[in-house]
């Protein structure tokens, strides 16, 4: 008996650190459980959000790609329309699709070209061009200024002006006249704010005083699909 007893609570001590570490067993394979759930977890976070990178990345590409494309057809187009108008200019030839300027307006680099003959004064003038979402004519390079000077001889009001005697010379978006660029001719006197061009020259004038005019707006975009279909 005693011994059995011994025995027993031999046993029993025996078995209470046994019954902690069966205890304490399942606690920690269930940390380890959590552990790997939690990596998973993690793990399958980590692969969505980087499945969302990739494929955000993807999208942007193909986006970028289609965009570059779109562009370059366009591009392609514009030049191909450039040598067209320039070749059918020649022979008179009016009938192609080309037309990235509206009737009455002149197609020539990036713009189409208004000449208008009313006799405005330079502020009725600007708003003249920009009733019909135009600008008046910027003379920006040297190309332009042949173009525009082969395309009129008569005075014609241009986008050039400044605030008073003391001002800066600018063009109507803001950029400053260059004078290595076009001589502004004659003496520019105290209320000669505005100018106007006149065979190859840009010349200081009175704003009242009442002049022609031309506007110049961007050039539309040639359709490529208007372009295809020319072809059928
Ligand atoms: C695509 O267009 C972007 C922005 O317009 C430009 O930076 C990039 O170089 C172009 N890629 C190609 C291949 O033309
Ligand atoms: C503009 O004014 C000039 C000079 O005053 C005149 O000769 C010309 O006929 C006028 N033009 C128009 C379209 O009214």
């Amino acid at each position: 008996m005693m011994d059995e007893d011994g025995y027993l609570t031999i046993n029993i001590k025996d078995r209470k650190p046994a019954l902690n570490a069966v205890n304490s067993a399942p606690s920690s394979s269930w940390r380890v459980m959590a552990l790997a759930l939690l990596i998973l977890c993690m793990g399958m976070a980590i692969g969505l959000v980087t499945l969302g990178i990739l494929s955000v990345t993807q999208q942007n590409l193909q986006k970028a790609e289609n965009g570059n494309l779109s562009e370059t057809l366009n591009q392609l187009a514009k030049y191909f329309c450039q040598d067209l108008i320039k070749q059918s200019e020649q022979k008179g030839i009016h009938n192609h699709q080309c037309s990235p300027c509206d009737t009455n307006w002149r197609y020539y680099g990036n713009s189409c070209y208004g000449f208008f003959k009313h006799n405005l004064t330079w502020d009725e003038s600007k708003q003249y061009c920009s009733e019909m979402k135009a600008k008046l004519v910027k003379i920006a390079s040297q190309e332009i200024l042949k173009y525009i000077k082969g395309r009129t001889g008569l005075i014609r009001w241009v986008g050039l002006s400044r605030q008073n005697s003391d001002g800066v010379w600018m063009w109507e978006d803001g950029s400053v006249f260059s004078k290595n660029m076009i001589t502004l001719s004659g003496d520019a006197r105290e209320n000669m704010n505005c100018a106007y061009f006149y065979n190859g020259k840009i010349v200081p004038s009175s704003c009242e005083s009442k002049q022609y005019l031309m506007c110049e707006r961007k050039a539309g975009v040639a359709k490529v699909a208007e372009l295809l279909q020319q072809e059928n």
